[in-house]
């Protein structure tokens, strides 16, 4: 009997050990993989939970967190301090009522890969606030901002002066320091937003940029400078979009999706806009003001497939039937855009 009843008392002690961290309100789930279950990392909800949830002690192993739906207002710089949060790759503050953000409140979350702080009432982020981050993905969605640059990568005027000594090697060991480590960003959106301009990213490692939904009027030439690694642009619902100027999309030598549909204000575009998209495969102008498309437009995006122009009408890319010839050296370029209707290409 009493060996069962120790039995027991040690089953109800190991339930208590395993949730013990677990926040009362949060969801917590551990998923083990590896030999042997080996490593495990936990998930942490507290989505719902209610503003008073944080500062909030999470499990050593914690992985992702959830914050969102819960009326918070200010991330602050001891918001996000815990054992926990030093292996957090992932974080949620989507949907709350955020308006200020700590310069240095992420600045312990050395392993934060994915932030998402879109529906939140943002109209600035301060210097510096994803400095030395591992930042790739980030969702800035449906804010308030304004303007976002370098800034929030780089800490002005406090960084230590850095000492560079070629002799020794030492100016690769400086730009490892994760005070001067520079952006790993590869994701950003930052649609439904306040911007009245691209912002100007150059050195960002970007493959995705989302910019729709901002009250952007203009895109100026060299606005995506240097962006090199681009794969996806998506420039759609501009409601006072009606300029984009010749080479703005120069650099964008990797792109290969570019969504410019549904902005009506737009009504041409020279062939020149399309400089340099050498990869471009992708083009969608459905619900735009462009009805005629430039003839000479595959000779600046040779590797494009379609374009959407309206609901159910789009242009192809097409061989020209030839009549085969023995004798020439070099292939004849051929590649013509055939469209669901006629009187598109002028
Ligand atoms: C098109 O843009 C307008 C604003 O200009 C927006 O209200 C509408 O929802 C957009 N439509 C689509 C299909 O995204
Ligand atoms: C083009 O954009 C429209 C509206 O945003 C979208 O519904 C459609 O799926 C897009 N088409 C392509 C081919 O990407
Ligand atoms: C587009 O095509 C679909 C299916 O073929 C059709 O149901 C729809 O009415 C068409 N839309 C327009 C605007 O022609």
């Amino acid at each position: 009997m009493s060996t069962f009843l120790c039995f027991h008392v040690f089953l109800l002690f190991l339930a208590v050990c395993a949730v013990r961290d677990c926040h009362p309100g949060c969801r917590c789930e551990v998923e083990s993989f590896g030999l042997f279950d080996s490593f495990s990392l936990t998930s942490v909800d507290c989505s719902g939970v209610g503003p008073d949830v944080t500062p909030i002690p999470i499990p050593l192993d914690t992985s992702f967190l959830g914050l969102s739906s819960n009326s918070i207002r200010t991330v602050t710089d001891s918001m996000l301090a815990g054992p926990g949060y030093t292996t957090l790759a992932s974080l949620d503050l989507s949907s709350n009522l955020i308006s200020k953000v700590d310069s240095k409140a992420f600045s312990r979350l050395r392993y934060l890969e994915t932030l998402d702080l879109s529906h939140n009432s943002l109209d600035e982020l301060a210097d510096g606030c994803f400095s030395g981050l591992p930042l790739a993905e980030v969702d800035l969605s449906d804010n308030r901002l304004q303007e976002l640059g370098l800034n929030i990568f780089t800490v002005r005027g406090r960084g230590r002066p850095v000492i560079v000594d070629v002799s020794n090697n030492l100016v690769r060991a400086v730009s490892r320091n994760p005070h001067t480590s520079p952006p790993n960003l590869q994701s950003l959106t930052l649609a439904g937003n306040q911007l009245e301009a691209v912002p100007r990213l150059q050195g960002v490692p970007l493959r995705y940029l989302n910019l729709d939904r901002n009250p952007i009027s203009r895109i100026e030439r060299d606005s995506f400078v240097e962006l090199k690694d681009l794969v996806h642009l998506s420039l759609s619902s501009l409601p006072q979009l009606s300029t984009i100027q010749p080479h703005s999309f120069r650099d964008l030598h990797n792109l290969q999706v570019l969504d410019l549909s549904n902005n009506t204000k737009l009504t041409s575009l020279n062939s020149d806009v399309f400089h340099g998209l050498v990869s471009l495969k992708e083009l969608n102008l459905s619900n735009s003001g462009v009805m005629s498309l430039p003839n000479n437009i595959l000779s600046h995006m040779p590797s494009l497939r379609s374009i959407t122009l309206r609901e159910n009408v789009s242009c192809r890319r097409t061989q020209k039937q030839e009549q085969f010839h023995r004798h020439i050296g070099l292939p004849k370029s051929n590649k013509i855009l055939t469209c669901d209707v006629t009187g598109i290409i002028s």
